[in-house]
């Protein structure tokens, strides 16, 4: 019998990376601690610089047992190794993140005060710096605040916005922190070579749902899960991002734009107003290919007859982006197949005038919808035929944009 168990695919995109990560003195803190963990679980090393009020609010024993590293407190501490820790830290990161960034911390680093190790430590630093502001609404909006940003940022340092929401202390407003995975994909960027940059890219992703009453629908399986791979590592290289989603039950990020729609025809109209301005497009959205003749407005009711549902073909949004492809454009489509995969993809891409179709067997354990991983094959209009491992669905996106690359670059 064949065992289809395979290990888990481990996906580590920050291996090997050195994060200086600068820890102030905000309610916030504690969340550094979980989000170092999972930096740690991605592949990182880590090492702390805590400030005098930060280690008011968080322990340096707690970031030394989760970096494996000493935790960096003080600027003349005689126990620590280094003599001078602000110009070996600057050595050895290759990002510094301040998270939680108090005003206090954001005040000091945009006026050139050093008067701590992290203060220091951040005129010394010669790498991409990152900063992530966390406090009450009030004091975030302050002009005070709001100019020491902005300085930061015409500096270069990457200042992200922090969300709006409930804070601590109860007020509403912008100041808190953003999630993991926001910060997880500032720090990607931060590191990551920006070989998109100055492209925009539409990408499409989820499934449709044709509405049959107002209760029921006829929909699929995708998950949306390798589109929003396809538009988080865009932005991590580089690019302008637009992603049109069907509903999925992940929630858009906030640091890219996106248009949320139900129906195959709202992601038509969406991605053909969007199009105009795409130097590529990546339609991953299983859209539906029928959708019901007439919607009931009131739930239909149960009988003892049997029931029909008159179907109608929705737009084929593909091969209307085909026939009015401009030139330089560059149009990518999926397949998910149950047999003929290569034959199948080749003639979709030939239909429907792609440049580039990512076909995969959803047959196959560990690929197509709702896996974190995927494993297909990429197919160019020269029958070039590039069968990928099976992998995370984020290094699936990277290849998938490695080999737009060469095309548009001719080899
Ligand atoms: C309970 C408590 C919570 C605080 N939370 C924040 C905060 O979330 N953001 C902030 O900018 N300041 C906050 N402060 C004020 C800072 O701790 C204070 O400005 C301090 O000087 C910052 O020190 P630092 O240089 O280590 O950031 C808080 C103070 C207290 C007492």
């Amino acid at each position: 019998m064949t065992n289809h168990c395979k290990e888990p695919h481990v996906f580590r995109p920050l291996e090997g990376k050195n994060i200086v990560f600068g820890i102030s003195g905000g309610i916030a803190a504690f969340k550094a601690a979980d989000y170092i963990r999972g930096l740690k679980k991605l592949g990182a090393n880590i090492k702390v610089v805590l400030t005098e009020n930060g280690a008011r609010f968080v322990t340096p024993l707690t970031f030394s047992a989760l970096t494996g590293n000493p935790c960096f407190h003080s600027m003349f501490d005689q126990n620590n190794p280094s003599f001078m820790p602000h110009i070996e830290l600057a050595n050895w990161g290759d990002v510094l993140v301040i998270l939680p960034a108090s005003a206090d911390i954001i005040g000091k680093t945009a006026n050139g005060i050093a008067d701590d190790l992290l203060t220091t430590l951040f005129l010394s630093f010669d790498s991409k710096k990152l900063v992530f502001p966390s406090m009450n609404p009030a004091m975030y909006e302050n002009p005070a605040v709001q100019d020491n940003i902005q300085r930061l940022r015409d500096r270069g340092v990457v200042v992200v916005e922090p969300e709006e929401g409930t804070v601590v202390c109860g007020a509403k407003g912008r100041g808190r922190l953003p999630g993991f995975d926001t910060v997880l994909v500032q720090i990607r960027k931060a590191l990551a070579h920006k070989d998109l940059k100055g492209l925009n890219i539409l990408v499409t992703s989820g499934p449709t749902r044709e509405p049959i009453d107002p209760i029921r629908f006829i929909s699929n399986r995708s998950s949306g899960k390798m589109g929003l791979a396809i538009a988080k590592t865009a932005f991590i290289r580089g690019a302008r991002v637009r992603l049109v989603t069907g509903p999925t039950c992940m929630e858009p990020p906030p640091y890219f734009g996106s248009i949320q729609v139900e129906t195959a025809n709202e992601m038509a109209q969406e991605v053909f107003r969007e199009a105009e301005a795409a130097d590529i497009i990546i339609m991953a959205a299983a859209v539906a290919d029928y959708s019901p003749v007439t919607y009931s407005a009131s739930k239909i009711k149960k009988s003892d007859q049997e029931m029909t549902i008159r179907l109608e073909k929705t737009t084929d949004i593909l091969k209307e982006l085909g026939a009015r492809k401009k030139p330089g454009q560059i149009l990518v489509g999926f397949c998910a197949e149950t047999e003929d995969l290569i034959e199948n993809g080749f003639k979709k891409l030939e239909q429907k005038n792609l440049d580039l179709i990512v076909a995969n067997n959803i047959t196959e354990p560990g690929a197509g919808f709702d896996w974190d991983t995927n494993k297909v094959y990429l197919i160019d209009p020269d029958k070039n035929i590039e069968e990928l491992p099976l992998l995370h669905k984020e290094e699936v996106a990277e290849r998938i944009f490695d080999r737009i690359l060469k095309l548009n670059s001719g080899s």
